[in-house]
């Protein structure tokens, strides 16, 4: 398989229908896909990636948290040897774009059927994954999460998705079994290799008028919910001066959040995208109000900083409004810098098809943040059109999805060569 007339290509017009496909199933009233993981939407996506893979004649191994592993049918020789992996998400977040995840699976699903059909002798075998959960209903990167680090039955138990429901409750009726679930974890000898076609997800690619970015590192997330606890009262009778009004303090947070990021650095991202008040009644002072949290930050050392200042922020404002402040927090996800290697893996494909790129950091999170700390790890990234994206107006040119497939396609051969 050597010279430019060997080279396997992608079907483009296959992963464009694939792509059209998909983006039918979840499609809500706003316009974009509610396909948030375990629900009605995400098992129809599911169901449907499982029909394609068997037409394909591709084997799929369902992990123990939902996360899938699709083989070629022909790799028996080197299928016990470390792999090299790559995929991404079918989740959406509420209101979603068609791109966000969905490249990246049916890219390598594309790349993978395309092995299939030209059986090309490999030295290690390669897998098309589809994880669980990336948006984080029930926790950042779930699926992900879920192989670098492994979750307990306790730590599952604890977890409720955006709409309240506990964890264990959707997935049990999604027909997971929850003692499998708290048993994975990925032993990091199975891996060669991993990377992810992404979209962009912001503006730079298309205002260098780049065709491929060669992501160098992904910042690091942190999250989770403050809650403020005061007093539920009457709205007509109790005088402004004796109110505990939990939402006033958590409107102050929310005001007090930009200075906070931007007093840890000027990258530095603070976003609260859920407030919950309760009891929840236009004739009721506020007993509480909870405000999520999400922060992101690219060097180590400023993200715990960035957490201890939304800490102190809150705590300053609770005794301001005479309300209480209670934190749960998740474990952050570190930063990663990806493989200097497979860099320059992907931006030699890149150049070889006459593709211009450049190196570019991520701020969105990635699965492939949790795969980097179990194996070497590289992500290509294609444009978003007006870089935009967790909104029904995420799009990429078709031309830049079969871009970024072939130089995913590219980058697996040359991974999975001695
Ligand atoms: C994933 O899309 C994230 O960055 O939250
Ligand atoms: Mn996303
Ligand atoms: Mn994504």
């Amino acid at each position: 398989m050597t010279g430019a007339s060997a080279r396997l290509s992608v079907n483009g017009p296959r992963l464009i229908a694939d792509l059209e496909t998909l983006a039918q199933i979840g499609r809500g009233p706003g316009g974009g896909l509610d396909r948030t993981s375990f629900s009605a939407a995400d098992s129809e996506a599911r169901a449907w990636l499982l029909r394609r893979c068997a037409e394909a004649g591709l084997r799929v191994h369902t992990d123990g948290i939902g996360n899938f592993v699709m083989s070629p049918d022909y790799d028996a020789e080197t299928a016990g040897r470390p792999a090299v992996w790559s995929g991404s998400h079918i989740d959406t977040v509420p209101n979603g774009g068609d791109f966000d995840g969905s490249l990246g699976v049916l890219a390598a699903l594309e790349c993978l059927r395309r092995i299939q059909e030209e059986r090309p002798t490999l030295d290690r075998p390669v897998r098309a994954i589809m994880f669980t959960d990336e948006e984080g209903n029930y926790a950042h990167l779930f699926g992900s999460s879920a192989l670098a680090r492994g979750f307990s039955r306790a730590e599952l138990e604890a977890l409720t998705g955006r709409d309240g429901d506990r964890f264990v409750d959707t997935f049990s009726a999604a027909g997971g079994d929850l003692d499998a679930a708290a048993n994975t974890k990925l032993n990091p000898a199975m891996l060669h290799a991993t990377v992810e076609l992404h979209i962009e997800q912001g503006p730079f690619l298309e205002q260098l008028g780049h065709d491929i970015g060669v992501v160098t590192g992904i910042v690091a997330l942190g999250g989770g919910v403050v809650s403020f606890l005061g007093r539920a009262d009457h709205a007509g009778t109790t005088p402004m001066d004796r109110r505990q009004n939990a939402l006033t303090a958590a409107g102050a947070l929310l005001v007090a959040l930009p200075e906070v990021a931007a007093n840890v650095s000027a990258n530095a991202v603070v976003t609260s995208g859920i407030v919950t008040v309760e009891p929840g009644s236009a004739n009721v002072v506020p007993g509480a109000a909870r405000v999520t949290v999400d922060f992101r930050e690219a060097e180590t050392h400023l993200v715990s900083a960035l957490e201890a200042g939304i800490v102190a922020a809150a705590q300053d404002i609770a005794l301001r409004y005479g309300v209480q402040a209670e934190f749960d927090f998740e474990t952050t996800i570190p930063p990663v810098l990806l493989d200097n290697g497979i860099q320059t893996v992907i931006a030699a494909a890149a150049t070889a098809r006459g593709l211009s790129h450049s190196a570019l950091p991520s701020g969105a999170g990635h699965d492939s943040q949790n795969m980097a700390q179990l194996a070497p790890t590289g992500m290509i990234f294609v444009p978003s059109i007006d870089g935009r994206s967790h909104c029904p107006e995420e799009k990429t040119a078709w031309s830049d999805v079969e871009n970024g497939a072939n130089v995913l396609l590219d980058t697996l051969l040359n991974l999975a060569r001695d």
